[in-house]
C-alpha cells in the first residue's frame, strides 16, 4: 500500500494544489476528505492558471480517479459550474465520484451563513460566505441531506418536509425568508439526475482500492490553525484539515495513511478575522510581500494578511497532526525582502512558553522573539537542484529544519509545476 496525505500546516493557502497536482500525477486516487468549496487551490498546469475548490487536484491525471469523500460538504450547483468551467478549459478527461454520505450544502445554508456573519458584526469570524458552518451543523444536530437520500426520491421528500420545519425557524429567528419544499425539491430531482450516478459507497471502494495495493492521494483543504478543535478557535473553519482525521473523513481505518507531507509556505497568511502572532505590522513590507507572492484569497479575492514564519505555531502542528516530510512553498517570494525574520518563541505574561495557548485572548496577548536572517536578491526560480540555491536560501531552510525537526522533502521556487526542487521521493 501506498498512500501519501497533503496537509496545510499554517492557516490554509499554503500551496497545497501545487502539490497535489504534482502527486496526483503518480496516483490511481485522489481523495478530498472534508472542507467545502471554501477552499481555493490555485494550479499552474501546462503554464494555465486553473482554480479550483471543490474538485480534487487530481483532475488533471486523466488516469486518476478522484472521490469527493464522506465528510467533504458538497454545493452540488457549484460544483456543476466547476465541472462546467474546467469542461470550457478544455480539461474534459477526469472522472469523479461522490460519497453516498457527503452532506448535501443547500441553499438556505449560504443565507444562514451571511446571517450568521452579520449578527455576529465586529465579532464576525470573516468566513467564506459559502455556507460550510450551517451545512456543518445540520450533520452535527443530525437534520441535514445528504447524497445518498437522491438515490430514493420519495425518501428524499419526506427528509426534506421534516428538514425545512427547522430550518425554517432558524431563518426566520435571523428575519430571514424561509424555503418551500415545492422550491426546493424539483432542484433535487434535478440534481439526482446528474449526480446519481457518480455516487458510491466510498468506504467499499477504498477498501478494496487499497487492498489492491492501489497508490492513494488524500487531498487537503484548509490549514492545521484553521482546524475546528486545535486551531485559533472561534476563527477557524468547521471541519478538521488535520491527516489524523482522514480516517473519520473518509470511513477507513486508522493506519490508511502512511506519510503525511505538511505543506508550509515560506511566511504566513491568513484570511478572515482572528489571531494572528507574527503578522508584519510593517505595511509596506506586508504589501510588498503580498504583492510579490500574488496573496490574494483564490475564494473571495480577498488580501490575504501576511505574517513571519512561526516555529512555536509548526512545531505545535507538528505534535498535532504528526507530518512526516515538508513541503516548503513559495520560497522564491522571500527573495524581493531585505532581510528575513524568523519567530522562534512565545511569552505569555514576561514568561517563555512552549505550548500553543487555546484562547483568543491569551493568543493575542503573546509577544514574539525573532531572530533575523539575511535574504539573497537572486531569482531562484531556475533552481532545480537543492544545491543551485543561493547559500543564504539554504541556511534559511537548514535553520527551519533545525527548530522543527521536519526535512524539507520538496522546495518549492515558483508557481510552475516544473519549478520545484525535489529532495526525497516519498510516493
Ligand atoms: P492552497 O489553497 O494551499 O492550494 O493554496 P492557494 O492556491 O490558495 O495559494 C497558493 C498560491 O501560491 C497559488 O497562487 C499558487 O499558484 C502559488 N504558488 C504555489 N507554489 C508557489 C511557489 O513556490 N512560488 C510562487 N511564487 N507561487 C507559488
Ligand atoms: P484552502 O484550502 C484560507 C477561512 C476563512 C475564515 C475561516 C472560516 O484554500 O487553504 P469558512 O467559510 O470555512 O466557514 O471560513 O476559515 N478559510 C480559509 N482560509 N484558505 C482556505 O482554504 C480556507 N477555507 C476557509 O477565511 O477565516
Ligand atoms: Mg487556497
Amino acid at each position: 500500500m501506498s498512500t501519501l496525505a497533503i496537509q496545510g500546516c499554517q492557516w490554509g493557502d499554503e500551496g497545497k494544489g501545487k502539490v497535489t497536482d504534482y502527486y496526483a500525477s503518480k496516483a490511481d486516487i485522489v481523495v478530498r476528505s472534508q472542507g467545502g468549496n471554501n477552499a481555493g487551490h490555485s494550479i499552474v498546469h501546462k503554464g494555465k492558471r486553473y482554480a479550483l475548490r471543490l474538485l480534487p487536484s487530481g483532475v488533471f491525471n486523466p488516469n486518476a480517479i478522484n472521490i469527493l469523500a464522506d465528510n467533504v460538504v458538497i454545493n452540488p450547483w457549484d460544483l456543476i459550474g466547476e465541472i462546467d468551467n474546467l469542461h470550457n478549459l478544455g480539461i474534459k478527461d477526469f472522472k469523479i465520484l461522490v460519497s453516498s454520505r457527503a452532506p448535501i450544502l443547500m441553499p438556505y445554508h449560504l443565507v444562514l451563513d451571511r446571517a450568521r456573519e452579520q449578527a455576529l458584526s465586529k465579532n464576525k469570524i470573516g468566513t467564506t460566505l459559502r455556507g460550510i458552518g450551517p451545512c456543518y451543523e445540520d450533520v452535527v444536530s443530525r437534520i441535514g441531506l445528504r447524497f445518498g437520500d437522491l438515490l430514493d426520491l420519495d425518501a428524499l421528500k419526506v427528509r426534506l418536509e421534516g428538514v425545512l420545519e427547522i430550518k425554517n425557524l432558524e431563518l426566520k429567528a435571523f428575519g430571514q425568508e424561509g424555503f418551500s419544499v415545492e422550491e426546493l425539491y424539483p432542484k433535487l430531482i434535478e440534481i439526482s439526475k446528474y449526480f446519481s450516478p457518480l455516487i458510491i459507497d466510498t468506504t467499499a471502494y477504498l477498501t478494496k482500492a487499497i487492498k489492491e495495493g492501489k497508490k492513494i492521494l488524500f487531498e487537503g483543504a484548509q490549514g492545521a490553525m484553521l482546524d475546528n478543535i486545535h486551531g485559533t478557535f472561534p476563527y477557524v473553519t468547521s471541519s478538521s484539515p488535520l491527516a489524523t482525521a482522514i480516517p473519520l473523513n473518509t470511513g477507513m481505518p486508522l493506519d490508511c495513511v502512511n506519510n503525511i507531507i505538511g505543506i508550509v509556505k515560506a511566511y504566513t497568511t491568513r484570511v478572515g478575522e482572528g489571531p494572528f502572532p507574527s503578522e508584519i505590522e510593517n505595511e509596506e513590507l506586508a504589501h510588498k510581500i503580498r504583492e510579490t507572492g500574488h496573496e490574494y484569497g483564490t475564494v473571495t479575492k480577498r488580501p490575504r494578511r501576511i505574517g513571519w514564519l512561526d516555529i512555536p505555531q509548526l512545531r505545535y502542528v507538528h505534535s498535532i497532526s504528526g507530518v512526516t516530510h515538508v513541503a516548503f512553498m513559495l520560497l522564491d517570494v522571500l527573495s524581493s525582502v531585505d532581510e528575513i525574520k524568523l519567530c522562534v518563541s512565545y511569552s505569555l505574561n514576561g514568561k517563555e512558553i512552549d505550548y500553543m495557548p487555546s484562547t483568543v485572548a491569551q493568543l493575542s496577548k503573546v509577544e514574539t522573539k525573532y531572530i533575523t536572517l539575511p535574504s539573497w536578491k537572486e531569482d531562484i526560480s531556475s533552481c532545480r537542484k537543492y544545491e543551485d540555491l543561493p547559500l543564504n536560501a539554504r541556511r534559511y531552510i537548514e535553520k527551519v529544519e533545525e527548530l522543527t525537526g521536519l526535512k524539507a522533502t520538496i522546495v518549492s521556487v515558483g508557481p510552475d509545476k516544473e519549478e520545484t526542487i525535489i529532495r526525497e521521493d516519498i510516493f
